[in-house]
């Protein structure tokens, strides 16, 4: 019997694929840092029987009808927004994400890009690695407080409940905005539901972790920013276009807010001459939320999980549609 034919849009390390290829037929786009190309991906994705892609791949309309083999495509993400649901589903392709094993670790990151942009560590690295600290000053890399603060999160999911209990241990109060209330998690964690606005008007630190739909895009626009307290710092670790980076950078520059702290962009990776680099307010990562080795590992597990699953007639263990 023939294997069926796997299609990987990056080059993953061949210990954890390895031992896959006694049931599947693997190949792997060959590098680990350079996305696909458009012209491999329509040619491979015709022939394949499953495809296991990046948020990086833009999986449209024109690319699924022409799929005459594909049952799955597994997306190494929770986020799905790259991928064309509605043409999936009409030729009957499943999509597959990876939740819950990114959860903690993408709350890690997050909680650590706000305390890292609170207490401006990234620009206090740099400004001794530049030789510039010659006296120690009693305002000098001078942060402000995250404990006792109020956190606002958008977008309340696994993870952003995941960071409501690390918000805890730091006696922050914690309000949520997010499209369905969660009494589980008010009633568990203390957290408390507000309106947009009263969230924005009354939270120090602005955490987004709502996915890109069409309802949550730019959905932090220049009245959004208007609305925070001017010393706010807005933390995205979601999608970038679920915020104005031009509103933004003006609300920056115009003190209506004081600092962000952003994992996510617009377009990625974000030109290094973007204005908004410019702003020693700014704490920048280049989308690693969910990047340790080990939850790395976990994701590639579960894409080729649901891989598996799909290929042998089940369902998915962790579908979209
Ligand atoms: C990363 O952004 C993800 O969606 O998993
Ligand atoms: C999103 O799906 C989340 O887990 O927060």
């Amino acid at each position: 019997m023939t294997k069926p034919y796997v299609y990987v849009t990056r080059k993953l390390p061949e210990e954890i694929i390895s031992p896959l290829r006694e049931k599947l037929d693997i190949t792997m786009w060959g590098s680990e840092e350079e996305p696909v190309d458009h012209e491999t991906l329509a040619k491979e994705i015709k022939r394949a029987d499953a495809v296991l892609t990046m948020l990086s791949d833009q999986i449209d309309r024109p690319l699924l009808e022409q799929a005459d083999h594909l049952k799955i495509v597994a997306n190494l993400a929770v986020g799905y927004d790259n991928i064309d649901l509605e043409a999936a589903k009409a030729v009957g392709i499943t999509v597959s994400n990876t939740p819950d094993v990114l959860t903690e670790t993408t709350a890690d990151l997050t909680f650590a890009l706000l305390m890292a942009t609170a207490r401006r560590v990234v620009e206090a690295d740099t400004f001794i690695k530049q030789g510039l600290w010659k006296n120690w000053a009693p305002f000098l890399m001078a942060g402000t407080d995250v404990h006792h603060k109020t956190l606002g999160i958008v977008g309340m999911g696994r993870i952003g409940e995941a960071v409501a209990r690390r918000a805890l241990g730091f006696s922050m109060d914690v309000l949520y905005h997010n499209r369905s209330r969660k009494q589980q998690a008010e009633a568990s964690l203390g957290v408390k539901y507000a309106a947009f606005d009263e969230l924005l008007e009354q939270a120090d630190y602005v955490v987004c972790l709502a996915p890109l739909t069409e309802e949550t895009k730019y959905m932090f626009d220049e009245n959004a920013f208007s609305k925070m307290k001017t010393s706010a710092v807005f933390i995205n670790a979601s999608r970038g276009k679920n915020a104005d980076e031009k509103a933004l950078y003006q609300a920056l520059v115009n003190g209506e807010i004081a600092a962000a702290g952003l994992d996510v962009f617009e377009e990625e990776p974000i030109d290094s001459s973007h204005p908004l680099l410019s702003l020693d307010q700014v704490t920048c990562l280049p989308h690693i939320g969910s990047a340790t080795k080990e939850t790395r590992q976990k994701m590639v597990e579960l894409c080729f999980e649901n891989i598996q699953r799909v290929l042998n007639g089940s369902k998915a263990k962790s579908p979209v549609v």
